[in-house]
């Protein structure tokens, strides 16, 4: 590019450039866009395709994200595909602290993963359902709660109802109906303490200079969540193509 170009013209070079360099399309799924507040027709590979004949629409791993072992495991979707995940080694390493059952340390440590990995809204039933095959019944299900339980305080445990979701969600705020009706049902529950433990270690920073580190809850890990050999993805499970969709969130088809 010279520098008596001008603004558009450059824009349009830069444009070629980029689709001549580029050898795959990646068209998002409608769940991105409608996160845009996009409404618009999903993007036609075919005229993209046009433009650049050379490239291919994306059907396997993403060039711009960190490739994944072939046989990921839980550890690797921290590692490759979760956000930071200070706030899960924070919970985790808080409910250590207060002696919880490794059942209940692994739930603190899992509780938010959706929210790092995957979808933000309803969180809690995602999160649930992506560990679900490879947990003992009561963690999924206090996954699951906390997502409810979170909302409603509970004196006995000294858990109070978050200021920071008076500042998010206005005072006036009211959880939906089916979170409230979800809320009657959990908090009879055999397990409500377990889901509710997860709210009280669900803490924002218990010492913002400490510094948690996966590696303290590999054996953890290892005895309380059952790793298919073949890998997250890849094991036939229900929630197989969940794992798949964090592993290439922009695959065509
Ligand atoms: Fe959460
Ligand atoms: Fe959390």
């Amino acid at each position: 590019m010279n520098d008596t170009m001008t603004l558009s013209q450059r824009a349009d070079a830069l444009e070629e450039k980029m689709s001549r360099e580029l050898d795959y399309i990646v068209i998002k799924s409608r769940l991105y866009s409608m996160a845009e507040g996009d409404m618009s027709p999903a993007p036609n590979a075919g005229a993209l395709m046009a433009k650049n004949p050379n490239a291919r629409v994306l059907m396997g791993d993403d060039p711009r994200l960190p490739p994944m072992p072939e046989k990921p495991t839980l550890i690797d979707f921290f590692k490759y595909r979760f956000g930071p995940a200070a706030h899960l080694l924070q919970s985790a390493k808080h409910a250590v602290n207060a002696g919880l059952p490794e059942k209940m340390v692994l739930a603190c440590l899992l509780h938010d993963i959706s929210t790092i990995g995957f979808i933000r809204g309803d969180h809690g039933y995602w999160g649930a359902q992506l560990v679900e095959p490879y947990v003992d019944e009561e963690v999924t299900w206090a996954i699951r709660a906390h997502q409810v339980l979170r909302f409603y305080p509970d004196e006995s445990v000294g858990y109070d109802y978050p200021q920071s979701y008076i500042k998010a969600f206005g005072a006036d705020y009211r959880p939906d109906p089916y979170i409230e009706d979800d809320y009657e049902r959990m908090r009879n529950h055999k397990w409500y303490m377990s889901g509710r433990m997860i709210t009280v270690h669900d803490i924002y920073s218990f010492d913002p200079n400490a510094v948690v580190e996966l590696e303290e809850f590999t054996d953890v890990i290892g005895r309380n969540f059952r790793q298919p050999e073949q890998g997250l993805g890849f094991d036939n499970s229900p929630v197989a193509h969940t794992w798949r969709a964090m592993i290439r969130p922009a695959k065509y088809l």
